[in-house]
Protein backbone atom coordinates (compact mmCIF):
# COMPACT_ATOMS: atom_id res chain seq x y z
CA UNK A 1 0.00 0.00 0.00
CA UNK A 2 2.80 2.02 0.92
CA UNK A 3 4.07 1.88 -2.67
CA UNK A 4 1.14 2.90 -4.46
CA UNK A 5 0.99 6.08 -2.48
CA UNK A 6 4.57 6.81 -3.08
CA UNK A 7 3.56 5.84 -6.70
CA UNK A 8 0.91 8.29 -7.06
CA UNK A 9 2.63 10.89 -4.61
CA UNK A 10 5.90 10.74 -7.09
CA UNK A 11 3.71 11.35 -10.20
CA UNK A 12 2.29 14.40 -9.17
CA UNK A 13 5.80 15.39 -8.19
CA UNK A 14 5.95 15.01 -4.58
CA UNK A 15 9.62 14.13 -3.57
CA UNK A 16 8.39 12.14 -0.22
CA UNK A 17 6.38 10.01 0.39
CA UNK A 18 3.90 10.33 3.50
CA UNK A 19 4.05 8.31 6.25
CA UNK A 20 0.76 5.95 5.54
CA UNK A 21 -0.16 2.65 7.86
CA UNK A 22 1.62 -0.66 6.52
CA UNK A 23 -1.10 -3.64 7.19
CA UNK A 24 0.37 -5.49 4.58
CA UNK A 25 -2.14 -7.20 2.13
CA UNK A 26 -5.22 -8.68 3.06
CA UNK A 27 -6.23 -12.57 3.01
CA UNK A 28 -9.80 -11.84 1.48
CA UNK A 29 -9.43 -13.47 -1.82
CA UNK A 30 -10.46 -17.28 -2.20
CA UNK A 31 -8.61 -18.61 -5.69
CA UNK A 32 -10.16 -21.93 -7.24
CA UNK A 33 -8.34 -23.05 -10.29
CA UNK A 34 -9.40 -25.94 -12.53
CA UNK A 35 -8.36 -27.43 -15.33
CA UNK A 36 -10.79 -26.95 -18.85
CA UNK A 37 -8.38 -28.80 -21.11
CA UNK A 38 -4.83 -29.15 -21.63
CA UNK A 39 -2.77 -25.72 -20.15
CA UNK A 40 -6.63 -23.58 -20.63
CA UNK A 41 -7.56 -23.04 -17.24
CA UNK A 42 -10.50 -21.42 -15.54
CA UNK A 43 -9.91 -19.36 -12.14
CA UNK A 44 -12.68 -18.63 -9.72
CA UNK A 45 -12.19 -15.93 -7.29
CA UNK A 46 -14.81 -15.24 -4.55
CA UNK A 47 -14.07 -12.34 -2.16
CA UNK A 48 -14.27 -13.27 1.49
CA UNK A 49 -14.37 -9.87 2.84
CA UNK A 50 -16.95 -7.58 4.18
CA UNK A 51 -17.08 -5.15 1.29
CA UNK A 52 -17.58 -5.26 -2.36
CA UNK A 53 -13.83 -4.18 -4.26
CA UNK A 54 -12.47 -3.03 -7.32
CA UNK A 55 -9.66 -5.08 -8.33
CA UNK A 56 -6.89 -3.94 -10.64
CA UNK A 57 -6.59 -6.33 -13.56
CA UNK A 58 -3.02 -4.92 -14.90
CA UNK A 59 -0.28 -7.36 -14.07
CA UNK A 60 -2.31 -9.45 -12.13
CA UNK A 61 -3.79 -12.82 -12.71
CA UNK A 62 -6.63 -10.77 -14.26
CA UNK A 63 -4.81 -9.22 -17.16
CA UNK A 64 -5.68 -10.37 -20.66
CA UNK A 65 -2.25 -10.31 -21.38
CA UNK A 66 -0.01 -13.37 -20.80
CA UNK A 67 1.63 -11.70 -17.73
CA UNK A 68 2.60 -14.13 -15.11
CA UNK A 69 0.23 -15.39 -13.32
CA UNK A 70 0.82 -18.98 -12.28
CA UNK A 71 4.23 -20.96 -10.73
CA UNK A 72 5.25 -24.16 -12.24
CA UNK A 73 6.39 -26.17 -9.33
CA UNK A 74 9.07 -28.21 -10.90
CA UNK A 75 12.58 -26.98 -9.35
CA UNK A 76 14.34 -28.99 -11.20
CA UNK A 77 12.75 -28.03 -14.93
CA UNK A 78 11.51 -25.07 -14.34
CA UNK A 79 10.02 -24.00 -18.19
CA UNK A 80 10.99 -20.97 -19.69
CA UNK A 81 8.50 -17.59 -19.29
CA UNK A 82 7.83 -16.62 -22.45
CA UNK A 83 4.63 -13.97 -21.73
CA UNK A 84 4.26 -10.16 -21.24
CA UNK A 85 6.23 -8.09 -18.63
CA UNK A 86 3.92 -5.12 -17.57
CA UNK A 87 5.59 -1.95 -16.14
CA UNK A 88 2.02 -0.18 -15.04
CA UNK A 89 0.98 3.15 -13.33
CA UNK A 90 -0.90 2.69 -9.93
CA UNK A 91 -1.61 6.44 -10.09
CA UNK A 92 -5.35 7.75 -11.20
CA UNK A 93 -6.44 4.56 -12.81
CA UNK A 94 -9.04 3.91 -15.75
CA UNK A 95 -12.23 2.20 -15.05
CA UNK A 96 -11.20 -0.14 -17.98
CA UNK A 97 -8.53 -1.59 -15.46
CA UNK A 98 -10.98 -2.29 -12.18
CA UNK A 99 -13.31 -4.85 -12.33
CA UNK A 100 -15.90 -5.06 -9.34
CA UNK A 101 -15.49 -8.14 -7.16
CA UNK A 102 -19.09 -8.41 -5.08
CA UNK A 103 -18.66 -10.10 -1.51
CA UNK A 104 -18.88 -13.95 -2.01
CA UNK A 105 -20.42 -13.68 -5.59
CA UNK A 106 -17.91 -15.90 -7.90
CA UNK A 107 -16.30 -14.91 -10.71
CA UNK A 108 -14.82 -16.42 -13.22
CA UNK A 109 -11.84 -16.23 -15.46
CA UNK A 110 -9.99 -18.23 -17.92
CA UNK A 111 -6.38 -18.40 -19.19
CA UNK A 112 -3.84 -20.39 -20.89
CA UNK A 113 -0.46 -21.17 -19.01
CA UNK A 114 0.74 -22.23 -23.00
CA UNK A 115 0.73 -18.29 -23.05
CA UNK A 116 3.00 -17.52 -20.09
CA UNK A 117 5.21 -20.25 -20.27
CA UNK A 118 7.01 -22.76 -22.86
CA UNK A 119 5.66 -25.90 -22.40
CA UNK A 120 6.43 -27.46 -25.77
CA UNK A 121 8.18 -30.28 -23.93
CA UNK A 122 4.23 -31.87 -22.49
CA UNK A 123 3.34 -34.05 -20.07
CA UNK A 124 1.94 -33.29 -16.45
CA UNK A 125 2.82 -29.77 -15.10
CA UNK A 126 1.43 -28.69 -11.54
CA UNK A 127 0.85 -25.44 -10.90
CA UNK A 128 -0.11 -23.11 -8.03
CA UNK A 129 -1.16 -19.40 -8.01
CA UNK A 130 -0.46 -16.53 -5.46
CA UNK A 131 -0.32 -13.18 -5.76
CA UNK A 132 -1.92 -9.98 -4.46
CA UNK A 133 -3.79 -7.55 -6.38
CA UNK A 134 -4.07 -4.09 -5.62
CA UNK A 135 -7.58 -2.91 -4.94
CA UNK A 136 -9.91 0.23 -4.53
CA UNK A 137 -13.43 1.05 -2.81
CA UNK A 138 -16.57 0.42 -5.11
CA UNK A 139 -16.84 4.35 -5.95
CA UNK A 140 -13.16 5.06 -6.11
CA UNK A 141 -10.19 4.66 -8.42
CA UNK A 142 -7.92 4.62 -5.53
CA UNK A 143 -5.66 1.63 -5.26
CA UNK A 144 -5.66 1.86 -1.71
CA UNK A 145 -5.73 -1.38 -0.46
CA UNK A 146 -3.83 -4.80 -1.68
CA UNK A 147 -5.93 -8.21 -1.46
CA UNK A 148 -3.32 -11.62 -1.63
CA UNK A 149 -4.63 -14.92 -2.40
CA UNK A 150 -3.16 -18.75 -3.00
CA UNK A 151 -5.11 -21.07 -4.87
CA UNK A 152 -5.52 -24.62 -4.87
CA UNK A 153 -2.88 -27.17 -6.44
CA UNK A 154 -3.78 -28.39 -9.88
CA UNK A 155 -1.97 -30.80 -12.12
CA UNK A 156 -2.16 -29.75 -15.88
CA UNK A 157 -1.85 -32.32 -18.68
CA UNK A 158 -0.50 -30.97 -21.57
CA UNK A 159 -0.26 -31.19 -25.38
CA UNK A 160 3.40 -30.38 -26.61
CA UNK A 161 2.43 -29.79 -30.09
CA UNK A 162 -0.11 -27.16 -29.13
CA UNK A 163 1.72 -25.47 -26.39
CA UNK A 164 4.42 -25.30 -29.22
CA UNK A 165 1.44 -23.52 -31.41
CA UNK A 166 0.64 -21.07 -29.00
CA UNK A 167 4.49 -20.27 -28.16
CA UNK A 168 4.78 -19.71 -31.89
CA UNK A 169 1.83 -17.48 -32.29
CA UNK A 170 3.42 -15.19 -29.24
CA UNK A 171 6.65 -14.95 -31.24
CA UNK A 172 5.25 -13.64 -34.09
CA UNK A 173 3.43 -10.98 -32.25
CA UNK A 174 6.60 -9.65 -31.15
CA UNK A 175 8.13 -9.70 -34.54
CA UNK A 176 6.48 -6.71 -35.66
CA UNK A 177 7.93 -4.15 -38.30
CA UNK A 178 9.89 -1.20 -36.51
CA UNK A 179 7.56 1.88 -36.15
CA UNK A 180 9.29 5.02 -34.63
CA UNK A 181 8.60 8.51 -36.53
CA UNK A 182 7.88 11.57 -36.04
CA UNK A 183 8.11 13.46 -32.77
CA UNK A 184 7.71 9.70 -30.66
CA UNK A 185 11.33 8.68 -33.10
CA UNK A 186 12.58 12.16 -31.48
CA UNK A 187 11.63 11.26 -28.05
CA UNK A 188 12.58 7.87 -27.75
CA UNK A 189 16.28 8.35 -29.52
CA UNK A 190 16.38 10.99 -26.51
CA UNK A 191 15.10 8.52 -23.83
CA UNK A 192 17.75 5.97 -25.40
CA UNK A 193 20.82 8.10 -24.94
CA UNK A 194 19.32 9.05 -21.29
CA UNK A 195 19.52 5.54 -20.47
CA UNK A 196 22.85 4.76 -21.65
CA UNK A 197 24.36 7.68 -19.42
CA UNK A 198 22.14 7.39 -16.54
CA UNK A 199 23.06 3.26 -16.74
CA UNK A 200 26.55 3.97 -17.05
CA UNK A 201 26.65 6.30 -13.98
CA UNK A 202 24.78 4.07 -11.71
CA UNK A 203 27.15 0.84 -12.96
CA UNK A 204 30.33 2.92 -11.77
CA UNK A 205 27.73 4.06 -8.29
CA UNK A 206 27.40 0.24 -8.14
CA UNK A 207 31.30 -0.43 -7.99
CA UNK A 208 32.78 2.24 -6.20
CA UNK A 209 30.16 4.93 -5.21
CA UNK A 210 28.47 5.46 -2.02
CA UNK A 211 27.93 1.69 -0.10
CA UNK A 212 25.14 2.97 2.03
CA UNK A 213 23.19 3.89 -1.22
CA UNK A 214 23.81 0.67 -2.66
CA UNK A 215 22.54 -1.26 0.65
CA UNK A 216 19.17 0.77 0.86
CA UNK A 217 18.42 -0.72 -3.14
CA UNK A 218 20.10 -4.24 -2.89
CA UNK A 219 20.23 -4.85 1.18
CA UNK A 220 24.34 -5.66 1.55
CA UNK A 221 27.52 -4.17 0.08
CA UNK A 222 29.09 -7.55 -0.69
CA UNK A 223 31.57 -6.60 -3.47
CA UNK A 224 30.25 -9.93 -5.34
CA UNK A 225 26.56 -8.35 -5.82
CA UNK A 226 27.85 -4.92 -6.20
CA UNK A 227 29.85 -6.31 -9.18
CA UNK A 228 27.24 -7.95 -10.51
CA UNK A 229 24.79 -4.84 -10.07
CA UNK A 230 27.26 -3.18 -12.18
CA UNK A 231 27.59 -5.37 -14.85
CA UNK A 232 24.47 -5.60 -15.29
CA UNK A 233 24.21 -1.60 -15.52
CA UNK A 234 27.06 -1.56 -18.02
CA UNK A 235 25.35 -4.05 -20.05
CA UNK A 236 22.14 -2.23 -20.56
CA UNK A 237 24.40 1.04 -21.02
CA UNK A 238 25.66 -0.71 -24.04
CA UNK A 239 22.14 -2.06 -25.11
CA UNK A 240 20.86 1.52 -25.07
CA UNK A 241 23.76 3.18 -27.03
CA UNK A 242 23.43 0.13 -29.35
CA UNK A 243 26.15 -1.26 -29.29
CA UNK A 244 24.72 -4.46 -28.64
CA UNK A 245 20.98 -5.46 -29.97
CA UNK A 246 19.01 -7.70 -27.95
CA UNK A 247 16.44 -5.18 -27.61
CA UNK A 248 13.45 -3.60 -29.97
CA UNK A 249 11.81 -0.80 -29.01
CA UNK A 250 8.53 0.05 -30.42
CA UNK A 251 6.85 3.65 -30.25
CA UNK A 252 3.67 2.46 -31.43
CA UNK A 253 1.53 -0.89 -30.47
CA UNK A 254 1.81 -2.92 -33.45
CA UNK A 255 1.28 -6.17 -31.55
CA UNK A 256 -1.44 -4.54 -29.31
CA UNK A 257 -0.18 -5.21 -26.02
CA UNK A 258 -1.09 -2.24 -24.54
CA UNK A 259 -3.72 -1.66 -21.90
CA UNK A 260 -5.49 1.12 -19.90
CA UNK A 261 -2.55 2.36 -17.07
CA UNK A 262 0.59 0.21 -18.87
CA UNK A 263 3.00 2.47 -18.81
CA UNK A 264 5.54 -0.15 -20.80
CA UNK A 265 5.40 -3.99 -21.37
CA UNK A 266 8.45 -6.50 -22.46
CA UNK A 267 7.35 -8.99 -24.88
CA UNK A 268 10.64 -11.54 -25.64
CA UNK A 269 13.31 -9.07 -26.78
CA UNK A 270 10.58 -6.47 -27.64
CA UNK A 271 9.74 -3.33 -25.57
CA UNK A 272 6.65 -1.54 -26.57
CA UNK A 273 5.96 1.97 -24.78
CA UNK A 274 2.24 2.44 -24.37
CA UNK A 275 0.82 5.77 -24.19
CA UNK A 276 1.48 6.71 -20.91
CA UNK A 277 5.31 6.54 -21.08
CA UNK A 278 5.27 9.73 -23.50
CA UNK A 279 3.94 11.33 -20.86
CA UNK A 280 6.58 10.95 -18.22
CA UNK A 281 10.01 13.32 -18.35
CA UNK A 282 13.13 11.93 -20.14
CA UNK A 283 14.80 11.00 -16.60
CA UNK A 284 12.61 11.76 -13.37
CA UNK A 285 14.25 14.66 -10.79
CA UNK A 286 11.81 13.91 -7.69
CA UNK A 287 13.05 10.64 -5.56
CA UNK A 288 11.68 7.41 -7.17
CA UNK A 289 9.64 9.14 -9.59
CA UNK A 290 9.29 7.62 -12.91
CA UNK A 291 10.44 8.19 -16.44
CA UNK A 292 11.16 7.35 -19.68
CA UNK A 293 15.15 6.37 -19.61
CA UNK A 294 15.16 4.55 -16.11
CA UNK A 295 11.53 2.71 -17.69
CA UNK A 296 13.68 1.74 -20.25
CA UNK A 297 16.62 0.88 -17.75
CA UNK A 298 14.24 -1.64 -16.20
CA UNK A 299 12.80 -3.06 -19.26
CA UNK A 300 15.59 -3.42 -20.79
CA UNK A 301 17.15 -5.86 -17.76
CA UNK A 302 14.13 -8.14 -18.65
CA UNK A 303 15.67 -8.70 -22.22
CA UNK A 304 17.27 -12.09 -22.71
CA UNK A 305 21.08 -11.93 -23.91
CA UNK A 306 21.57 -8.16 -22.48
CA UNK A 307 22.39 -9.64 -18.92
CA UNK A 308 21.56 -13.17 -17.91
CA UNK A 309 19.34 -14.06 -16.09
CA UNK A 310 17.30 -11.46 -17.52
CA UNK A 311 15.55 -9.52 -14.15
CA UNK A 312 11.66 -10.45 -13.06
CA UNK A 313 9.15 -8.24 -11.44
CA UNK A 314 8.57 -9.87 -8.28
CA UNK A 315 5.43 -9.40 -7.16
CA UNK A 316 4.37 -6.97 -4.18
CA UNK A 317 8.17 -5.49 -4.93
CA UNK A 318 7.04 -3.02 -7.12
CA UNK A 319 8.64 0.69 -6.33
CA UNK A 320 10.01 2.21 -3.48
CA UNK A 321 9.80 1.09 -0.45
CA UNK A 322 8.60 -2.34 -1.23
CA UNK A 323 11.14 -3.66 -3.53
CA UNK A 324 13.72 -2.62 -0.44
CA UNK A 325 12.25 -5.59 1.41
CA UNK A 326 13.93 -7.94 -0.95
CA UNK A 327 16.75 -10.13 -0.04
CA UNK A 328 20.08 -9.07 -2.03
CA UNK A 329 19.52 -12.30 -4.16
CA UNK A 330 16.18 -11.25 -4.68
CA UNK A 331 16.87 -7.53 -5.57
CA UNK A 332 19.67 -8.25 -8.30
CA UNK A 333 16.54 -9.82 -10.39
CA UNK A 334 14.15 -7.35 -9.86
CA UNK A 335 13.87 -5.02 -12.48
CA UNK A 336 12.50 -2.38 -10.41
CA UNK A 337 15.40 -2.22 -8.13
CA UNK A 338 17.79 -1.26 -11.02
CA UNK A 339 15.00 1.53 -12.13
CA UNK A 340 14.98 2.88 -8.89
CA UNK A 341 18.55 2.92 -8.00
CA UNK A 342 19.67 4.62 -11.37
CA UNK A 343 17.02 7.39 -11.01
CA UNK A 344 18.11 8.17 -7.07
CA UNK A 345 22.14 7.87 -8.87
CA UNK A 346 20.51 10.48 -10.74
CA UNK A 347 19.46 13.11 -8.94
CA UNK A 348 22.21 12.51 -6.29
CA UNK A 349 20.45 13.38 -3.21
CA UNK A 350 20.62 10.20 -1.37
CA UNK A 351 17.52 9.07 -2.11
C1 LIG B 1 -7.01 11.14 -14.29
O1 LIG B 1 -7.34 10.53 -15.52
C2 LIG B 1 -8.31 11.21 -16.28
C3 LIG B 1 -8.62 10.40 -17.54
O2 LIG B 1 -8.36 9.05 -17.40
C4 LIG B 1 -7.80 12.59 -16.65
O3 LIG B 1 -8.79 13.31 -17.37
C5 LIG B 1 -7.42 13.35 -15.38
O4 LIG B 1 -6.83 14.57 -15.71
C6 LIG B 1 -6.44 12.52 -14.54
N1 LIG B 1 -6.18 13.20 -13.27
C7 LIG B 1 -4.94 13.36 -12.79
C8 LIG B 1 -4.84 14.04 -11.46
O5 LIG B 1 -3.94 12.99 -13.39
C1 LIG C 1 -1.60 -33.31 -29.60
O1 LIG C 1 -2.35 -32.52 -30.50
C2 LIG C 1 -2.10 -32.83 -31.85
C3 LIG C 1 -2.77 -31.80 -32.75
O2 LIG C 1 -3.90 -31.25 -32.15
C4 LIG C 1 -2.57 -34.25 -32.11
O3 LIG C 1 -2.35 -34.61 -33.48
C5 LIG C 1 -1.81 -35.19 -31.21
O4 LIG C 1 -2.30 -36.51 -31.34
C6 LIG C 1 -1.92 -34.78 -29.74
N1 LIG C 1 -0.99 -35.55 -28.95
C7 LIG C 1 -1.37 -36.22 -27.87
C8 LIG C 1 -0.28 -36.95 -27.14
O5 LIG C 1 -2.51 -36.26 -27.48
Amino acid sequence: MRLLLLLAASLVGLACAKPVKDDGPEKILDLRLEALEGSLLRGTLVNKGKKDIRLFTRSTILDPNPVRKVSILSPKDQPRFIGVRARVSHDNVSDESLILIKRNKPFNFIFDVAHTYDLSKGGAFDIIAEGIIPYAEKKSNDLTGQAAYRSNRLTVHVNGTTAHLAKRALEERATVERDCVGDRALIADTARQACAMVAIAAAQSALTGDANQFVRYFRTADPGIRGTVAARFFAVANECAGNSQHARIFCSDPARLCQSDYISVTLGNSITNCDLYWQFPTVSNTCHGVGQATTTIHEITHVDGVFNPPTDDYQGHYGWPALADLSPEQAIMNADNYGFYANSIYINVGC
